[in-house]
């Protein structure tokens, strides 16, 4: 009886200088400018990667100790195929402001897909802007387009975008797309969740909804 509580009490010590072991482990590993816990210490170039000035050096290579790329800069010519923003800026006008300027160098803008072009591309554009006006548009515009869409109804709303007498037939690809990016009154900016390819897209669907309703 004794014996088996002095054991007993011989455990909870030691589990007690265990814990205490432990616990003095964790706090000397602490050190300041790094995170407690790390997950994985084999890839913590990912936790503290190496920052480098785009004109100056590339960052030199720890085990090599030669320069991680072999024309020694930091900056280097981009991939094969990667979308080029300033070549391509008559479609993807960043440049473009929200204002009476902007609206109007709108006009000027090209949709670069086109209905016509390829035809099983053609086909893919249509698809996924008729997904982005029903997803995006339709909610107020209606998914035809002649504005009765059920937010526009219970708001007392009717901005239709392709009937008849709707002036945004004669609205340019562009100065939908600025509108799209921008929003206008009570209706928001879509520059965060519509891509700018699909924005283009969905100018094309409007087009398509416009000659069926024309
Ligand atoms: C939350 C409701 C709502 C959604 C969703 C919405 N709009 Fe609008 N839209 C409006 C309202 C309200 C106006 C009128 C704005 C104003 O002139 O004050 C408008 C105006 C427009 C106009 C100009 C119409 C005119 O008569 O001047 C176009 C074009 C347009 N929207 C296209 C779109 C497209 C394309 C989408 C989808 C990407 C979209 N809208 C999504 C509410 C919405």
């Amino acid at each position: 009886m004794q014996m088996h509580s002095h054991l007993h009490s011989a455990a909870r010590a030691l589990r007690a200088a265990g814990m205490l072991a432990l616990g003095l482990s964790v706090v000397a590993c602490q050190v300041d400018r790094e995170p407690n816990w790390e997950f994985a210490p084999w890839i913590n170039h990912m936790f503290f990667p190496t920052a480098a000035e785009s004109q100056g050096p590339a960052p030199v290579n720890a085990k090599t100790g030669k320069p991680v790329f072999a024309n020694g800069m930091a900056m280097q010519k981009p991939p094969a195929g990667t979308v080029p923003h300033v070549k391509n800026r008559e479609f993807w006008p960043l440049h473009l402001t929200n204002d009476d300027a902007g609206r109007k160098a709108a006009d000027a803008l090209v949709n670069p897909f086109k209905p016509a072009e390829g035809a099983a591309a053609a086909a893919g554009h249509l698809a996924r802007g008729k997904w982005g006006f029903e997803t995006f548009c339709a909610p107020c515009h209606n998914s035809n387009g002649d504005g009765a869409g059920t937010v526009a109804k219970k708001a007392g709303w009717a901005f239709p975008l392709a009937t008849k007498d709707s002036k945004v037939n004669g609205f340019s690809d562009g100065h939908i797309f600025h509108l799209i990016t921008y929003g206008r009154g009570a209706m928001p900016s879509y520059a965060s969740q519509i891509s700018q390819e699909d924005r283009w897209k969905i100018v094309l669907h409007l087009r398509e909804l416009q000659k069926q309703a024309n």
